[in-house]
């Protein structure tokens, strides 16, 4: 029986349905121009293959360097752990391996692949002190390692891809993207801190990136694991206009203005909302908008909208007082209470309207502008309708005009936001370079 290389999609796709691939017909060459009977025990199925199309490549060796192994980053290893094997075949991979993990402190190296099930001890009793430079040169270097000439023998090892994933909130790490990226590595990140930084520096990044083809993916940063980055995409790069994104970008934010009624005090919200662990230590970091902002900045790039963070109006609902360092979290906290009545005007006078308050993100492309601001929405608005903690971002656009297109979930959470980001760390695979 001839063997023959096939699409990685159609090998899974008969490997799935338990067919055997048997090539009858003239020539194997450059391309399949034969007819390919797909014969099994029970089955005959008829497949004309292209005859443009060309040899497929040999199978991707993938090498992974996961810096920030936290909440979300142990998630992503599990889930990485449970997956890896089953997705050899579909992608077309020969080996998909985390050949490194850094904490804040240490890193451990192992270009043959870390174990899953004892990284946290390893790398807290075998570690080396953390050198982000020795650390991506190693991912580098272990796919370099893993990959071969390209040959004409199938078997031979294929191309290889290095990915780096930051799973950390630091700007040290982010800042040390466009090195990463010189050195050959993908980028995939939940971290906020690079795509709402300076501007110069993402937009060369991303330069570099088309230019080299190098990926940087950051869906998690907005919405977790919800599609909203790769959502605004697909509606951009099929020729839709958008003309307005609006969004409950926070999960604490959305669960205290679904919670806050006219009539109650918003600082027992607060409390209870910190009470429950939905809140950062310092509820600040999330009342300040900052986070949401950041979201809005990276939102309103993609856009195409020229922003820089601290450009944007952004309504801190920290009042003024209670700001800055100066003033501790427990002191915040206690007269907090203070201020309760500013706010319950807000919510008096919309709900005489009829309406809602909600804090939202808001990129308006048409008026080349983006901010955050605590605004009133009629009852009958989907933001109005919104429970507990779930984020929600509405595009309106050119196709999505009477009826905007909605995308509602939970913004935040382990298992979500590790799979938002495996999910990119399988599109950079999938649209690496084979040749
Ligand atoms: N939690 C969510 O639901 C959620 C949702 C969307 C996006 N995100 C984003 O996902 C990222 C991770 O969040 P998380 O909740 O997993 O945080 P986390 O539990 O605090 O974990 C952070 C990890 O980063 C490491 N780290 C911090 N500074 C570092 C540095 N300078 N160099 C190397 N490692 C460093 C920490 O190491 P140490 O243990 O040594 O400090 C830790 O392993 C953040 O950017 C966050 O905004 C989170």
């Amino acid at each position: 029986m001839l063997r023959a290389v096939i699409s990685s999609r159609l090998a899974s796709s008969l490997d799935k349905n338990n067919y055997q691939l048997i090539l009858v017909g003239t020539q194997l060459h450059k391309s399949f121009g034969s007819k390919l009977n797909i014969v099994t025990e029970t089955r005959t199925a008829k497949i004309q293959m292209s005859r443009d199309e060309p040899i497929p490549s040999q199978p991707l060796s993938v090498t992974i360097g996961l810096i920030g192994p936290g909440l979300i980053g142990s998630a992503l290893l599990r889930q990485i752990a449970k997956q890896a094997g089953k997705l050899l075949g579909p992608l077309h991979a020969s080996k998909i391996a985390v050949v490194g993990l850094a904490n804040s402190r240490q890193m451990l190296l192992r270009p043959e692949g870390v174990e899953f099930d004892s990284w946290e001890v390893d790398l807290a009793e075998k570690g080396e002190p953390l050198d982000l430079d020795l650390f991506a040169s190693t991912i580098t270097s272990a796919a370099i390692a893993a990959s071969a000439t390209p040959s004409s023998d199938p078997t031979a090892p294929g191309p290889a891809c290095a990915v780096l994933v930051d799973c950390t909130a630091s700007d040290a790490v982010s800042s040390a993207y466009p090195a990463f990226m010189k050195r050959g590595l993908h980028i995939v990140t939940p971290n906020k801190k690079f795509g709402a930084g300076p501007l110069a520096q993402y937009r060369e990044l991303r330069e570099f990136s088309e230019r080299r083809r190098r990926r940087f993916m950051y869906e998690a940063t907005v919405g977790a694991g919800l599609p909203i980055i790769s959502t605004l995409h697909g509606l951009l790069e099929t020729g839709d206009r958008v003309v307005r994104i609006e969004g409950i970008l926070s999960g604490t934010l959305s669960y205290i203005f679904n919670t806050y009624k006219p009539g109650m005090r918003f600082s027992d919200v607060v409390a209870g909302a910190k009470a429950r662990g939905y809140t950062e230590p310092d509820p600040r970091d999330d009342l300040s908008g900052l986070d949401v902002a950041r979201k809005v900045v990276i939102l309103a790039r993609e856009c195409g909208l020229e922003v820089e963070l601290e450009d944007m109006a952004v309504d801190s609902l920290v009042p003024e007082p209670l700001r800055g360092t100066g003033v501790s979290v427990e002191e915040y906290m206690k007269r907090l209470p203070q201020h309760d009545e500013s706010m319950a005007s807000k919510a008096a006078e919309a709900a005489a309207s009829g309406g809602v308050i909600r804090y939202v993100g808001c990129v308006d492309v048409e008026a080349g502008s983006a901010g955050v601001t605590l605004r009133t929405y009629p009852d009958s608005h989907p933001f109005a309708q919104l429970s507990g903690s779930d984020n929600m971002v509405v595009f309106t656009t050119e196709r999505y005009h009477d009826r905007p297109l909605i995308v509602r979930g939970p913004g935040a959470g382990a298992e979500v936001t590790a799979a938002g980001v495996f999910v990119d760390l399988l599109q950079v695979i999938r649209s690496h370079p084979r040749a």
